[in-house]
């Protein structure tokens, strides 16, 4: 997996990186409680800010359908519009209720690939202040093996500040 190391140069360039990312958030997102604004604004300033990104954006329990997903505020080309819960890389996400890091897609049995051209993808379960997930964040890359720790601790810790604060 590119620059797994924690000591590597580049993964401690992108914790650094998601640290400003966090303050940047915060500040543009800073009384508004809305939170199709904030999903917006979040997949928006982590794609401008992330070159390994291709896709970014949420997956959002439907208030209908709870074991299903709907399509988010999201930046990238045609996402899919549902997703169930007991399929692709999302729904594994949102069922097990962690992180989950893909580092080759063909490689994950169910995936579902909206754009073919992704080869590797991050999902983040997003939880609100009570515990409950309300979304999941997809981020997908053209490289193989794109995400590491670092990415998922980053996110982790933007969308816990974002929604769950
Ligand atoms: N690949 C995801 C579906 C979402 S799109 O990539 C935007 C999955 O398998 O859940």
């Amino acid at each position: 997996m590119a620059n797994s190391d924690p000591s590597d140069p580049d993964f401690l360039a992108r914790t650094e990186s998601y640290a400003v990312a966090a303050t940047e958030i915060a500040a543009v997102l800073q009384g508004e409680a809305n939170l199709m604004a904030r999903m917006a604004t979040v997949a928006s300033m982590l794609a401008d800010r992330f070159a390994h990104y291709f896709w970014a954006g949420f997956y959002c329990v439907d208030a209908q359908k709870t074991d299903e997903l709907v399509i988010g505020p999201y930046q990238g080309s045609l996402g899919c519009l549902r997703i169930a819960f007991n399929r692709g890389v999302c729904g594994a996400a949102a069922l097990r209720r962690e992180t989950i890091i893909v580092p080759d897609v063909d490689a994950f049995p169910g995936h579902i690939a909206c754009d073919d051209r992704s080869r590797s993808e991050i999902v983040v379960p997003v939880f609100d202040a009570s515990g409950r997930l309300i979304a999941v964040l997809d981020i997908d890359a053209i490289e193989p093996a794109a995400f590491n720790q670092s990415d998922a601790r980053g996110l982790e810790a933007i969308v816990r500040q974002v929604f769950a604060a």
